[in-house]
């Protein structure tokens, strides 16, 4: 079993020699000599934008609209969308916009659906409150976004009779959003052109929400700037450990890859996780399937599918993090017998969950599943590290199996598709 350990986050995979493919992936990458290296602005972006003027306009804009808004509506879609809601969740938890009164954050609601109910739903939850709109879109004409920032930028004019306040990030000059942005003078921030949507999360895409949630984004940009300079100064890191270990699986004949995290506040981490190597991986006919499972939820319905049933189909990615919040289980006057748990904390039962399925799926049975397991303890700062370590892999591994890491073709196929139906639907309607 090799370890690759930091403060803030741990690799265990077993050892396996770094393949030729991925130490030329490595090389590629950090040469920027692969196909879409011009997209590789994300790797030195953290250390560099926290010290921009823009960063320190966009923490003061964040506190103005926590002052100022009860409610903040967050439209965008996919990299415009994951990796903000993947890191306030982890942070307050799914259900935190339920708590009543919270102060030092506006609420942040995501609009990244077609979701009639869940629209109609975000308007009822504001009522009369005050809101704000903050709309991300790369290139400005993504339809799930454009329908929303339409629908949410009306909805304020009937309840309070002007137009909202919108902050617009989006591309610097050429995009439609920023011809929007410019046309009704709206406070906006830039999308860099060499920075694609699923490697945004450091951008303003993810930071402007994350801040507004009352997230202190300079602990992300700390860790994502640590986790790159290590990453660019050697292999031998845990970047390359992962690519490494999951190629290794690919090249064996597995398909599939489970990401497995250990609590609901993570499921949206393991869907922006899904959709960064879905992406990058996906196309050429090549690529592990990225699909996940939230233990120890899943441990009862899919649990059992991934300890017996096909074989040589999955790996899984075991990822454990501290949530630093401590419950401890009181004694009680049930008899129920669960006293030998009485004084003894929840997160060391979450933890023996995700040990006992680990040891479970990795050693039992004829075929177990190829495991490898990441642990990063208490502090947002560690997911930070795990999703700057993940891009890094992702483009590794991307190169390791020659594909672009950075394009998306078939996203766009379907976006063509899509406008082309509702256009000829519109078409024949009139
Ligand atoms: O990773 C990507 O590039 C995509 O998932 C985009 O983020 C997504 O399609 C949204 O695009 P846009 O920001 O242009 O609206």
């Amino acid at each position: 079993m090799s370890n690759v350990r930091n403060n803030i986050f741990r690799l265990e995979t077993p050892d396996i020699e770094i393949a030729p493919a991925i130490r030329e992936g490595y090389e590629t990458l950090i040469n920027g000599t692969g196909a879409g290296a011009e997209m590789r602005g994300w790797m030195n972006w953290p250390a560099q934008y926290l010290k921009s003027e823009e960063y320190a306009r966009l923490k003061e804009t964040a506190k103005k609209i926590i002052e100022e808004f009860k409610h903040t509506i967050v439209i965008g879609i996919g990299g415009s969308y994951l990796g903000a809601k993947s890191i306030i969740d982890a942070k307050l938890g799914t259900n935190f916009n339920e708590i009543y009164d919270v102060p030092g954050r506006s609420k942040v609601h995501f609009v990244a659906s077609l979701s009639s109910k869940e629209w109609r739903n975000i308007g009822a939850i504001i009522g009369n409150d005050p809101f704000c709109i903050i709309y991300i879109s790369k290139s400005g004409t993504t339809l799930e976004p454009g329908l929303a920032l339409r629908y949410f930028y009306e909805l304020h004019k009937t309840v309070h009779g002007a137009e909202p306040t919108v902050f617009a990030i989006t591309d610097r000059e050429h995009g439609t959003g920023r011809k929007l942005t410019n046309d009704h003078g709206w406070e906006s921030f830039v999308i860099p052109d060499n920075i694609g949507g699923r490697y945004s999360v450091f951008t303003p895409v993810g930071l402007l929400p994350i801040a507004v949630a009352g997230i202190d984004t300079d602990i992300l940009l700390k860790a994502a700037a640590e986790a790159s300079e290590l990453f660019m100064s050697t292999i031998d890191n845990p970047a390359v450990h992962y690519a490494n270990w999951r190629y290794h699986q690919y090249i064996n004949g597995y398909s599939v890859e489970f990401m497995n995290v250990n609590n609901p506040e993570l499921r949206s981490f393991a869907e922006w996780w899904k959709q960064l190597f879905g992406e990058s991986e996906g196309k050429s006919g090549q690529g592990l399937c990225p699909n996940s499972a939230v233990f120890s939820m899943d441990l009862h319905s899919l649990g059992q599918y991934l300890q017996q049933g096909l074989r040589k189909l999955v790996c899984e990615t075991f990822f454990t993090w501290d949530d630093s919040i401590r419950i401890t289980f009181p004694k009680s006057s049930l008899e129920d017998g669960l006293d030998y748990l009485a004084g003894r904390k929840l997160t060391e039962v979450n933890h023996a969950a995700m040990k006992g399925s680990f040891t479970a799926h990795s050693s039992i049975g004829d075929e177990p599943n190829p495991c490898c397991n990441i642990f990063c303890p208490a502090g947002i700062g560690s997911i930070a590290y795990a999703k700057q370590t993940f891009e890094y892999a992702c483009a590794i591994s991307s190169y390791a199996i020659e594909v672009n890491p950075f394009d998306q073709p078939g996203v766009e196929d379907y976006k063509n598709e899509v406008k082309q139906i509702l256009f000829r639907n519109s078409a024949n309607n009139s």
